[in-house]
């Protein structure tokens, strides 16, 4: 076993490679990047190059590890994903030391919302509009990452996400441009810390390079065909950001958009990505999706495909052979040039080095005598950090007759599929996350009432009746069943929750979603709770009890019923290790609920797309004036169920009037927005306010708002706080027709509420 601490030192500041691999013609000095990877480029065989260019998945069938070791000593691999501990990652490191230029090998994983500990799923952390507990998401997940070896993660995930049929609308931050874009440069600081090559820091991979999230009927890896300033103006600032923020990589989309594959379009790549926004970073294909260019019909063969891929500028190829296979035959021919590949492994190796590969390949991994006697003991978890964030994701949705807070002397049933539901509480890509960790609802509500009232429990009903849904959710995990279906028949069931109930002075039913249902590939034509659990929130409803729910859910649910039905609901979204703790004080008042919804909330599906800020149009709906000939639907009232931006609190909020510093503002010069936010509750809470734009009548239809700063604060009850936002002609900015940014002469609005519709209103000429 190799280690960088037994090698001799011949140069301080050197490592292993550049003392190594570079002592044969004077090698430059590490510090100086661009000459040592010039330097080390013009050491490498053709083979070589093309290995650094390929990135495999650990553990699947295609390679045992013995190979995948053989592969990196012969160096044909240039990093790995999927493989979670420093004892894993050892043997592939110490193999690659092995290989003739000892180049570093890098490992990733999917670290989207924690490594070990589990924090809420992305749209919860959006939920929270809270950027230092977002912060504190990415630095925890990169210190226990990095502590087991882990280099790079490939996320944020920053796909707008307006059609809440995607399943990995889960993954993502919601619907609007700016909040997922301040989330996105947060995440990306966060995960890479001071910098990608300290210790614990992991390098951020951006994903999915472009438009992921907007895939035609919300269906999973559909085409996407989007006007250019809707792409410019709503959905590419949030890569953009994360980019800006120094994010290390993209990952690109496996869409095309507007006909072209995101991985063949040169476009996106080159023109946009690399001398728009001067990346200079990695770009990562996603899984398989080289050969996927055979599918989407861009491909004739293997051959073309990759052709296609490398000139685009697709850097890597995670879990495909095709560099390997057809790139040799492709620079014999002239068809891809030298240069090309070396443009893509200077890359590679450029994130190597930002990563503090070739420093010390082993500065993560570490020595073997410190790896943990027990990767998965409760000491290396970061519970506290996770209950208080989660906290803070949750969304009071409805709370009649102060239903809420409850009281921990009451007799109460906890009830549905999901209140014990170890597994569902961590949601989709939760890492190496364990279930065997997760503190359920039904856990949480026993220990906050520990001695006090009374706790029973039944399960009331499976998650779905729906055989072939059951076996499509149970086939995502190859490691064991995610759904434990009760076989008795769901009247038992239903009966046995409503005994429970009739014994208690209040139900909790924890129903929704099971985690697989808000997943990558998991779109649903429906976005209502699966029928089993609606006749359990049916027969609840009848014995009179006051009724809790409490959601389970990766998207936007259609309730309008179950609004009817319960007298509170908490919106929990998968809420991680903590979760069950984080909704108990929640439910006894412990912690005043705070949370937002970062997407609209629709009444049913047919409405669907459903954004607040859509463009205006000639014919608008006006609430309370229905009538013939404007935009609506006729069968159901419109407009959404709840709003972006929508919360409740146990305290009430009051908003003065707003004030602008000028109605008249001059170009370059600042605009001061003020107002004054009242805790006029009885308890202390947060709330956030948020401040939204309307540019009345520019060169193309604009929004009808657009979110543009947003604050979270702490009130006590009875304080009150002056807010002052600035805003400059650089937030008055969009794309137009010609995709100039331009901010336009003209009468804005500026409107500020504690959520998006219930708004003060003033407005100012730009001039
Ligand atoms: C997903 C990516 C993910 C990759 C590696 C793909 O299926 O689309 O988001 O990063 O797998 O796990």
């Amino acid at each position: 076993m190799e280690s960088t601490m037994k090698l001799p030192l011949l140069g301080l500041a050197f490592g292993l490679v550049s003392q190594v691999a570079l002592a044969a013609n004077a090698a430059p000095a590490l510090q100086d990047k661009q000459a040592f990877i010039d330097h080390l480029l013009s050491q490498m065989t053709e083979a070589e190059k093309i290995g650094q260019l390929r990135l495999i998945s650990i553990g699947g069938p295609e390679m045992t590890r013995e190979k995948i070791r053989e592969e990196i000593a012969a160096g044909r691999i240039g990093g790995t994903f999927n493989s979670r501990t420093a004892a894993e990652n050892r043997p592939m490191q110490d193999a690659a030391m092995r290989s003739r230029l000892k180049i570093p090998m890098f490992f990733a994983y999917d670290t989207l919302h924690g490594e070990r500990t589990i924090f809420p799923i992305s749209l919860g952390l959006a939920a929270s509009w809270d950027l230092n507990a977002i912060n504190q998401v990415g630095r925890t997940s990169a210190i226990e990452a990095s502590a087991d070896a882990l280099d790079m993660t490939f996320a944020p995930m920053v796909d707008i996400a307006r059609d809440p049929r995607w399943g990995r609308t889960s993954e993502g931050f919601g619907e609007d441009t700016y909040l997922t874009s301040k989330i996105s440069e947060t995440m990306v600081r966060a995960f890479q810390g001071k910098s990608p090559a300290e210790r614990d820091s992991i390098m951020a991979i951006v994903k999915h390079f472009a438009l992921y999230g907007a895939v035609e009927g919300g269906r999973d890896y559909n085409t996407v065909d989007m006007s250019l300033p809707k792409m410019y103006n709503d959905y590419l600032p949030p890569y953009r950001a994360g980019i800006d923020a120094g994010a290390g990589g993209v990952m690109v989309a496996l869409n095309s958009i507007n006909g072209v594959p995101a991985t063949a379009n040169t476009w996106l790549m080159n023109d946009l990505l690399r001398k728009d926004w001067g990346f200079k970073g990695v770009t990562i294909s996603d899984h398989g999706a080289i050969k996927e260019l055979i599918r989407h019909g861009v491909a004739r063969d293997g051959r073309e495909a990759a052709k296609l891929a490398i000139k685009a500028g697709i850097d890597m190829s995670m879990n495909d052979s095709l560099y390997g296979e057809e790139l040799p035959g492709l620079l014999k021919s002239g068809e891809v040039s030298t240069a090309e590949l070396d443009h893509a492994v200077r890359e590679v190796l450029g994130a190597k080095y930002e990563m503090g590969l070739f420093k010390d390949p082993y500065v993560r991994i570490g020595k073997p005598e410190n790896d943990p006697k027990d990767t998965y003991a409760e000491s290396r978890l970061h519970r506290e950090a996770a209950r208080d964030v989660a906290r803070r994701s949750l969304v009071l949705l409805e709370n009649r007759e102060q239903t809420l807070p409850l009281k921990k002397s009451a007799a109460m049933a906890v009830v549905g599929p999901l209140a014990d539901a170890p597994i569902d509480m961590m949601g989709s890509w939760a890492a190496d996350g364990q279930p065997k960790h997760s503190v359920t609802v039904r856990e949480g509500l026993r220990r906050a009432l520990e001695g006090k009232g009374k706790l029973l429990y039944a399960k009331g009903a499976n998650v779905t009746g729906d055989k072939a849904v059951l076996d499509y959710l149970n086939f995502l995990n190859f490691d064991a069943p995610e759904i434990v279906d009760d076989p008795r028949p769901a009247a038992v069931l239903i009966d046995e929750a409503v005994k429970a109930a009739q014994q208690s002075d209040v139900v909790i039913a924890v129903v929704g979603e099971s985690r697989g249902m808000s997943h990558e590939s998991s779109s649903r034509t429906t976005l209502e709770i699966p029928a089993t659990q609606r006749a359990l929130i049916d027969a609840l409803k009848a014995t009179g009890k006051p009724l809790v729910l409490v959601l389970m859910n990766g998207r936007p649910l259609s309730i309008v019923k179950e609004r009817e039905q319960a007298d509170a609901i908490l919106e929990t979204w998968f809420s991680g290790t903590e979760g069950g703790n984080a909704i108990a004080d929640v439910l006894f008042g412990d912690y005043n609920p705070s949370g937002k919804l970062p997407i609209t909330f629709p009444r049913s599906v047919g409405q669907i797309p459903m954004y607040y800020n859509h463009l205006s149009i000639g014919r608008p709906y006006t609430p309370g004036q229905p009538g013939n000939y404007t935009s609506q639907y006729f069968e159901e009232p419109n407009g959404p169920l709840y709003p972006f931006g929508y919360g409740l609190s146990y305290s009430t909020f009051a908003l003065s009037e707003l004030t602008l510093s000028t109605t008249e503002l001059q170009r370059g010069e600042p605009l001061e927005v003020r107002i004054t936010v009242q805790n006029t509750g009885k308890l202390d809470g947060e709330t956030v306010v948020q401040l939204y734009l309307q540019d009345v009548a520019g060169s193309m239809s604009r929004p009808v708002k657009e979110l543009r700063r947003f604050e979270k604060l702490m009130l006590k009850a009875g304080e009150s706080r002056t807010l002052t936002f600035t805003l400059g002609e650089d937030d008055l900015k969009f794309y137009n027709t010609q995709l100039h940014h331009v901010a336009e002469a003209g009468t804005f609005n500026v409107q500020v509420g504690l959520d998006s519709q219930d708004v003060q209103q003033q407005a100012f000429e730009l001039r």
